[in-house]
């Protein structure tokens, strides 16, 4: 097979940029792709630290400024693996370059800057999508093959979590590498726009639209020392977030997260349940999903863990061999993967910015109905 290739360049060396990095490198070596992606450069402000990011990765050139990348003739694809409040600007300016766009969750700020960004990018008419990875984790995917299926049957309710624990100490600064999340100014929100994003994402993929909500948030540590600036400032993200949802398809939600979970790290968690069927999904334990079956010989029902590692589910047959399972940095593999297929092909692979923006939206009316104590209906793409 004769193979295209495209170049790639990212921004952002962070936590995204050596998953992205990871992905773009081994995908060549598990799919057969049509277009190949070549890692072509590498942007970030720190020189050092950027040489070292290239060398370990295998970048072949750096820029120290995001605008001379997205000025290069030679790059293609534009990937955003920096904080919240530069994805706008970087996302409309590659694509009014003419550059393909893939960019980090969550799309942006909030839903109005998301339409702009969904404008321009239309405009331009360059290819896009969103970096919401647990998509495209093989169990998570095949849950959604299930539901597609009708499986499950009518839905009646769907329940998500997104655990953490790590900014229970009063003494953890806001601001800076890693720690923007709790920056308002860089982050746009908390837990909502960090965490729950996730879980919107798959919900609105597996469950269809979200009709209305109603949220409560709190932030617990009221005041930080800003790592950059060094002065004592309020917190302005939600440390915490829970809220009950009603999807169009009269199914009832309640989502949850917090980073105030003592014991919890990622713990991501989903169940679906169906008038015939539900199913669960633990981040933790990646590659299992439990499935219960109502439908099963009444004294043989259970809840089955289905360990997602054979040829016949998705994406498994591009690994190693039934039973041996894969994990995380995987799922930015098979990201990269659609994109590329989706490229070739002409038909877009999701999430699309506008496929984004709809989170976006969810997001928009959980932190509106958190300061007004009602429910909010959600704005629809
Ligand atoms: N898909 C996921 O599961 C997932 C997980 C973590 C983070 N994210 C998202 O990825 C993005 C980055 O998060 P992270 O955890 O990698 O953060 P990080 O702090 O580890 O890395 C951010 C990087 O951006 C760089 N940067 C900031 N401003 C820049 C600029 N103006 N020019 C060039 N480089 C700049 C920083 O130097 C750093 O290298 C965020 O939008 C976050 O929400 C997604």
């Amino acid at each position: 097979m004769s193979h295209k290739t495209l170049n790639v360049g990212i921004v952002g060396y962070g936590f995204m940029g050596r998953t992205h990095a990871n992905a773009f490198r081994k995908v060549v070596n598990f799919f057969d792709l049509p277009i190949k992606p070549v890692l072509k450069a590498a942007c970030g402000r720190d020189e050092a630290k950027l040489k070292d990011y290239c060398d370990r990765w295998g970048w072949e050139t750096a820029e120290t400024d995001w605008r001379k990348l997205i000025d290069r003739k030679d790059i293609d694809i534009i990937d955003i693996c920096t904080p919240n409040d530069s994805h706008a600007e970087i996302a409309i300016a590659a694509a009014r370059a003419g550059k393909m766009v893939m960019c980090e969750k969550p799309l942006s700020m909030d839903g109005p800057q998301g339409e702009e960004m969904v404008r321009e990018i239309e405009k331009a008419g360059v290819a896009n999508m969103v970096w919401y990875n647990y998509r495209r984790v093989p169990a998570v995917t095949f849950a959604k093959q299930l539901i597609d299926e009708g499986r499950l049957g009518r839905i009646f309710h769907y329940r998500a979590k997104f655990l953490q624990d790590w900014t229970i100490s009063a003494d953890l600064p806001q601001g800076g590498a890693g720690l923007w999340r709790l920056d308002a100014a860089a982050a746009g929100s908390g837990v909502t726009g960090d965490l729950l994003a996730h879980c919107i994402d798959t919900a609105l993929w597996l469950n269809g639209n979200i009709n209305s909500v109603t949220a409560m948030t709190e932030t617990f540590i009221k005041e930080r020392k800003h790592s950059l600036t060094g002065q004592t400032q309020e917190v302005k993200i939600d440390d915490a977030c829970a809220f009950l949802a009603r999807f169009d398809n009269g199914s009832l939600a309640t989502f949850e997260s917090t980073r105030y979970a003592r014991g919890h790290k990622a713990l991501y968690t989903l169940e679906i349940n169906g008038e015939h069927a539900s199913v669960a999904w633990d981040l933790h334990d990646l590659h299992r999903l439990q499935y219960f079956d109502h439908r099963d010989r009444g004294n043989l029902r259970g809840w089955r863990s289905i360990h997602v590692t054979d040829g016949d589910h998705p994406y498994m047959s591009q690994w190693w061999v039934p039973g041996l399972q894969i994990g995380y940095e995987h799922t930015f593999v098979h990201q990269v993967a659609d994109f590329l297929q989706g490229v070739a092909s002409g038909t877009p692979a999701a999430p699309t910015f506008r496929d984004a923006l709809e989170t976006q939206y969810v997001c928009d009316a959980v932190l509106d109905s958190a300061k007004s104590g009602q429910w909010q209906n959600v704005k629809h793409v």
